[in-house]
């Protein structure tokens, strides 16, 4: 099964057309109108190496997020920044809170490191029981944590992860924040982690979802410990950055109409799709922070579902292969009213 979402092609390849991607997590408003008049304008800058440094593009960050440029790094994706973080660091115990992204873990496989997974438990909805992770937590050099968390949607308000950043950095415990959906949430400036300015956390981030971008491949980290920060740059590739990411990064944070136009879809649109699904019979749906919605099949299979949601030109994400899930988990994308209209009406059908 695959480890993602959005594996569309193989449909295509296999002659399937006119499908309905509800398995990865994008916004469905695409590129940035922005971003596509800059492009065109602009097909020289392939003619140069993006600047090996990347400074417009960690000002226009910086900008974004109210912080200095000198805490960025960028990369080819939020992937490969998670990838680069992990080997600079070389942590020796980790605790993964699951269900959860799986290439925390792939990013972790050749580096000799133990894992372990602190389980999110179905009883209480997935909600992160922050006592007890406090307690387990405190043996282990890093803890990685997604905020809001793929694939259950649900969010960690920064008041707790403030009380457990202030226990875990006296015993030595890193955390990891991947907060690559947090923009879904909303006043999510407010709510990042970013502003607690602390050497013991690790901010990840992507312009791959809010900004509809995931073949672009732009992400970055942000971090006050500057000795992880220096160890990165030593080892990462040069120009990993392509140019119309390095391009992209400078024009869509600074798009106001696309970041406003988004943030007032997905605070309506989340509700409504919720509610929705909540009035069909025979699932269970769990309430969601982000731009997704993880639901349990009372009485089919994830992988017959999704495959009768194919024949109907659906492509769900079947979240069976999450660690702690089974096969009565998939995960839905919210899309616009018209196309949340349509997969509901499908849902319906499929599961009469
Ligand atoms: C939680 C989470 N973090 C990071 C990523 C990867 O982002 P990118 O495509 O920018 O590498 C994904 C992709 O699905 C994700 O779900």
């Amino acid at each position: 099964m695959d480890l993602h979402g959005g594996n569309i092609y193989k449909l295509l390849r296999n002659g399937k057309e006119d499908i309905l991607d509800y398995s990865s997590n994008i916004n469905p408003f695409g590129v940035p109108e922005t971003l596509k008049k800059s492009i065109l304008e602009n097909l020289d800058i392939l003619e140069k190496y993006p600047d090996i440094n990347y400074v417009g593009l960690k000002k226009s960050i910086g900008d974004y997020n109210n912080i200095s440029k000198d805490n960025i790094i960028v990369g080819n994706g939020a992937t490969e920044i998670l990838f680069l973080y992990m080997k600079a660091l070389k942590p020796k115990k980790v605790l993964i809170v699951s269900p959860t992204f799986a290439e925390y873990e792939r990013s972790l496989k050749d580096l000799d490191a133990e894992i372990s997974f602190f389980k999110l438990d179905e009883v209480n909805n997935f909600i992160l029981d922050m006592e007890k992770l406090k307690q387990e937590a405190t043996s282990y050099d890093l803890l990685v944590l997604c905020n809001p968390n793929n694939p259950t949607g649900s969010f960690m308000g920064k008041e707790e992860l403030l009380k457990l950043n202030n226990h875990l950095e006296k015993v030595k415990t890193r955390i990891f924040i991947d907060e690559c959906f947090i923009e879904f949430i909303d006043d999510w400036e407010n709510k990042s982690l970013i502003n607690l300015k602390s050497d013991n956390i690790f901010i990840l981030r992507a312009l791959t979802k809010f900004f509809a971008l995931p073949g672009i491949r732009l992400g970055y980290g942000i971090t006050y410990d500057y000795n992880i920060l220096n160890k990165i740059e030593n080892i990462r590739e040069p120009w990993s950055v392509n140019a119309f990411a390095d391009l992209a990064g400078k024009i869509i944070l600074k798009d106001t109409q696309y970041i406003d136009k988004t943030k007032k879809w997905i605070l309506e649109e989340k509700i409504w799709f919720y509610e929705k699904l909540k009035e069909i019979n025979k699932i269970k749906v769990y309430r969601s922070n982000s731009n997704f919605i993880l639901v349990r099949l009372e009485e089919i299979r994830a992988e017959i579902f999704c495959k009768l949601m194919i024949e109907k030109g659906i492509l769900v994400r079947n979240a069976s292969n999450f660690r702690f899930l089974d096969d009565k988990y998939v995960r839905f994308a919210i899309k616009d009213r018209e196309k949340n209209r349509k997969v509901l009406k499908i849902i319906k059908e499929v599961l009469k």
